[in-house]
């Protein structure tokens, strides 16, 4: 595809709904800066569509929905696949939410495949004499890893959704884990640059052979990943849960160097849970995702309602009010995430009362004013539970991955999968999956100035997590399917990519694409490399500090109109495929 310039100047002339036609007809905002990024144009089609961080992946999705699976036997496929060829990311050995959209019964659901804590696990896992460990010495290892989820959570949904023969689903896996697959640049970029990977046996005799990382375009085999996707594909997720492969998974955790605590009897425990959608109203549709354990659905839900009373369509994306008001809201959102959001099977949580319409009215005067705020803490949401939580302090870092599915029933899927940082825990079971590293998305201090902390470590708990698999409804039905990678900042790439789409009329492919801003603690991340850097100044001059980085989003989106309109990020490998 051909790439075209994308003023969001020009764009806003063609696309914009009427309302903020009027204010691109008027004359440009203060300090206004030209947003203009290059985007293709978005993948349209009339009937199905998936799409995802690798063409392999996405090609195995394609074809079950092209020989009639929908869209939880496509998603079967394309996670098999990314388990191959984007192991550093997502695969067996990890987790995963997602978000359900079921055409015959119009309802909205959830599946939550997070990892759990060992029942060993104590509040103080991360902690040495009294210390909280560097992030890294909890990280590489046995300690992170939590019971995975994903495996259950395919076949969970295969067996409430799916109608495609099971063991069929992994064949495109297993060709290419036998015959081998090409090592993408991305791949190859990120085993050359891993510190941790030399010093982790397991996972070095896989992606450095003989000792050096693997190349791009090489041709790369997993054996033993084919044959636990046979034992899965025969046997069902029980194959992965009891027997040879969960005593490889444990033995290979209580193995390592720094050894972990989890068990057979954790993998045997393990539940995937169904759990309502958390929704929160916008500009007319219903924003939905998960809720906890994630704090993507809440904290998505809590930066658009306290913008909701803004003009933002009119200041269009090149006024830095917009980006003001989008930066502050994330920043309040944030604070109440910090403090609130956690697993709440553990712990009680104001889950309905961080988006009751009253309260995000209420904190939303505070964005009334013109410069940054000096100084943002959590609010008060209503909630009958008298109890005082501290702030947490959880690190998160990059890897994980987004699929998107619409099929030619109606379905939608949106689902976010991890194994929390690039190569998780770094140990390779014997099973040829890498084991994640969820566990450091607990908060390693228990207290703050003596009040515990909500998300602190439970033996059973689930970390929590800020992937932010969406659906938008609009008058019961899928408008937009969309969800990224990215840590914490995972919400801000969500909130920006639907903001792009329903304020300023972006196409899906041009909200993906558009340069990211995202604020979460007080520092303006500005994407290096792109006109978001010209922000600088006049965000600067409001009272924000600012900083230029690369802000590695991995969006994949689908857009439901007459027909159906996909994108794929360009900062990943991903792409979307429909008929
Ligand atoms: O669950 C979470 O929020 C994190 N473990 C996700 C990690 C992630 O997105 C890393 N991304 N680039």
């Amino acid at each position: 595809m051909r790439p075209i310039r994308y003023s969001f100047a020009l764009s806003m002339l063609m696309f914009l709904p009427a309302h903020a036609q009027q204010a691109a007809d008027a004359v440009a905002p203060e300090g206004a800066v030209d947003l203009s990024t290059e985007a293709t144009a978005p993948v349209e089609a009339e009937d199905w569509m998936v799409a995802a961080a690798n063409p392999l992946a996405v090609e195995a999705g394609a074809r079950v929905l092209r020989e009639g699976g929908n869209a939880a036997d496509a998603m079967v496929a394309v996670q098999a696949v990314l388990g191959l060829v984007e192991p550093q990311s997502s695969g067996l050995g990890g987790g995963a939410f997602l978000v359900w959209y079921d055409a015959e019964t119009g309802e909205l659901s959830t599946l939550d495949g997070r990892e759990t804590a060992p029942m060993d696990a104590t509040p103080l896992l991360f902690q040495q004499d009294g210390e909280e460990m560097d992030f890294y010495d909890a990280v590489i290892g046995g300690l992170s890893v939590g019971t995975p989820g994903t495996p259950m959570l395919m076949e969970v949904a295969h067996r409430k959704w799916g109608r495609a023969n099971w063991a069929g689903l992994f064949e495109d896996a297993i060709g290419h884990a036998e015959d081998g697959f090409e090592v993408s640049p991305r791949l190859a970029g990120l085993v050359a640059e891993d510190e941790y990977l030399p010093g982790s046996p397991s996972a070095a005799a896989y992606f450095l052979p003989d000792g050096a990382p693997v190349a791009e375009g090489a041709t790369l085999t997993n054996p033993a990943y084919a044959e636990t996707l046979r034992a899965l594909a025969a046997e069902g997720a029980g194959a992965f849960y009891y027997g040879e492969i969960a005593e490889g998974i444990v033995a290979t955790v209580r193995d390592a160097e720094k050894p972990g605590k989890l068990t057979l009897d954790d993998l045997a425990a393990y539940e995937v849970v169904e759990r309502d959608a958390v929704c929160a109203p916008y500009r007319g549709a219903e924003i939905c995702g998960m809720g906890p354990p994630s704090s993507g659905g809440l904290t998505v839900g809590q930066i658009l309602g306290l913008i909701e009373p803004f003009d933002i369509a009119g200041m269009g994306p090149d006024s830095p009010e917009a980006w003001r008001l989008i930066g502050d809201a994330s920043r309040l959102a944030f604070a109440d995430r910090g403090r609130y959001m956690a697993d709440s099977d553990f712990v009680p949580m104001p889950t309905a009362g961080l988006l009751d319409d009253a309260y995000l009215e209420e904190r939303s005067q505070l964005l009334q004013g013109d410069d940054a705020l000096p100084e943002v803490n959590a609010g008060s949401p209503p909630w009958d539970h008298a109890m005082l939580w501290g702030d947490d302090d959880a690190i998160e870092m990059p890897s994980t991955s987004h699929i998107s599915i619409v099929d030619g029933d109606g379905n939608a899927l949106s689902m976010t999968t991890t194994i929390e940082g690039g190569f998780g825990s770094h140990l390779m079971a014997p099973g040829g999956f890498l084991l994640n590293n969820e566990l450091t998305d607990f908060s390693f201090s228990t207290h703050e100035d003596g009040v515990p902390i909500a998300n602190r470590v439970e033996p059973g708990k689930r970390p929590r997590s800020s992937m932010a698999p969406t659906i938008v409804m609009r008058d019961g039905a899928p408008e937009l399917v969309i969800g990224s990678p990215g840590g914490s900042r995972i919400i801000g790439y969500v909130a920006q990519a639907i903001i792009a789409h329903m304020d300023w009329g972006m196409d899906v492919q041009a909200a993906l694409a558009m340069p990211h801003l995202v604020n979460r603690f007080g520092t303006y991340d500005l994407e290096a490399g792109t006109s978001a850097e010209a922000l600088a100044g006049p965000l600067g001059e409001m009272g924000f500090e600012t900083e230029i980085r690369d802000l590695n989003s991995g969006l994949h989106a689908i857009a439901v109109g007459e027909t159906l309109s996909g994108g794929a990020d360009p900062r990943r490998e991903g792409v979307a495929i429909g008929e």
